[in-house]
């Protein structure tokens, strides 16, 4: 089931998804609490018996949309959590009326080929590399999909 966060219940099992999925240039706690009460950041857990398997935070900023963060608990990873994730997302920006999103945007690491397979599976494209864009000197993709 997919539903908005529940910062009380949630948190723990969110940050550690985050801890596990990304070694470098992690959310820590406080940066996944900005984000649960950022008016323009929708966040969505993914649950099933109670367990979160997944999470997916994005940014509205007039006609675009941002992915800020995705993750699924590697134990439970290609077996299309994310992809549920996603079509919530979509279906939403979609249901918000024609034209009103016009683009989803984000960055990857340009060395996480698995994210990267999922986002041109899931209709973005390469826009732009941006060079050294990361704090540690990784590259990012710049992907784009259109809404429309
Ligand atoms: C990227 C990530 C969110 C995908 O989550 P997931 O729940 O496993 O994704 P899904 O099961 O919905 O996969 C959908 C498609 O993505 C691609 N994909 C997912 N995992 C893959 C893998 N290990 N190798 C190659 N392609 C993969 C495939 O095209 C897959 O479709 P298929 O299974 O029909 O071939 C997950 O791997 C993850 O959490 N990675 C670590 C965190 C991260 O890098 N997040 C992205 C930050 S930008």
């Amino acid at each position: 089931m997919i539903r908005l966060i529940d910062v009380k219940k949630d948190l723990d099992q969110v940050c550690e998804i985050e801890d596990i999925c990304f070694k470098d240039g992690h959310y820590n706690r406080d940066q996944i609490n900005y984000e649960v009460n950022n008016e323009l950041s929708k966040f969505y857990v993914y649950e099933e018996d109670d367990k979160i398997l997944g999470f997916l935070i994005y940014m509205i900023t007039f006609n675009s949309a941002t992915v800020v963060q995705l993750a699924t608990h590697p134990k439970y990873q290609r077996k299309g959590v994310a992809t549920k994730l996603f079509n919530e997302m979509i279906n939403y920006l979609k249901s918000l009326g024609y034209g009103e999103i016009e683009t989803i945007t984000l960055e990857v690491r340009s060395n996480n080929e698995i994210a990267h397979q999922f986002y041109l599976k899931n209709g973005f494209k390469d826009t732009l590399l941006k060079k050294k864009y990361y704090s540690n000197g990784d590259d990012a993709y710049y992907m784009t999909r259109i809404l429309l």
